[in-house]
């Protein structure tokens, strides 16, 4: 069974090590302490008999959260772990009222896992990635009450 639970400082080395074996670059070790600094910032790990297998963070200010990452190993993909990682920051950070996130544009693969979720494009950022330079694809999904 899948496990979701918050990052501790123990385990960033992990993280940096599931990221490198996943051909993403993004975190560093400087990054995410600054990130955790930030009482707004989270950073959660799905883990699979204590391996991490894939990671969620986001910023949740007021009733905005905006995903900065989302990744799942390469051998565990397809089989509904970012699902449970996404709904799980919904479900827990219920007074939310608009999600954001941004995405390269080539990037097929997520865009249909935000699509099926019913994120909804709302506007392009031309350029804003580098290496290689592309666009950004902005995403948002209100979340309207279920009471
Ligand atoms: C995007 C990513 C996080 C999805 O993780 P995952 O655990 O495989 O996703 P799930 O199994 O929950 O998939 C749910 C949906 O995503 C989409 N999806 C997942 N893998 C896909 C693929 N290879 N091709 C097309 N769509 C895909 C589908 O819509 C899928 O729904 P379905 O199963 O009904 O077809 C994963 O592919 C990944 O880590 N990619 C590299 C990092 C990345 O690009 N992160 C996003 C940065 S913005």
């Amino acid at each position: 069974m899948v496990e979701i639970t918050k990052l501790d400082k123990e385990e960033i080395q992990k993280l940096l090590e599931f990221e490198k074996k996943n051909d993403e670059h993004i975190l560093t070790y400087d990054s995410i302490i600054n990130d955790l600094k930030n009482e707004n910032y989270t950073y959660l790990l799905a883990k699979l008999d204590k391996k991490i297998v894939g990671y969620i963070s986001f910023l949740h200010v007021d009733i905005e959260l905006t995903i900065t990452g989302i990744v799942v190993d390469k051998k565990y993909r397809n089989k509904g772990i970012a699902t449970l990682l996404y709904e799980y920051v919904e479900k827990q950070n219920s007074d939310i009222k608009n999600i954001f996130l941004e995405v390269r544009e080539s990037n097929n693969t997520a865009i249909s896992f935000y699509e099926k979720l019913n994120f909804k494009k709302i506007d392009i950022r031309k350029n804003y990635y580098k290496n290689p330079i592309e666009n950004a694809i902005i995403y948002t999904k209100k979340i309207f009450s279920k009471i």
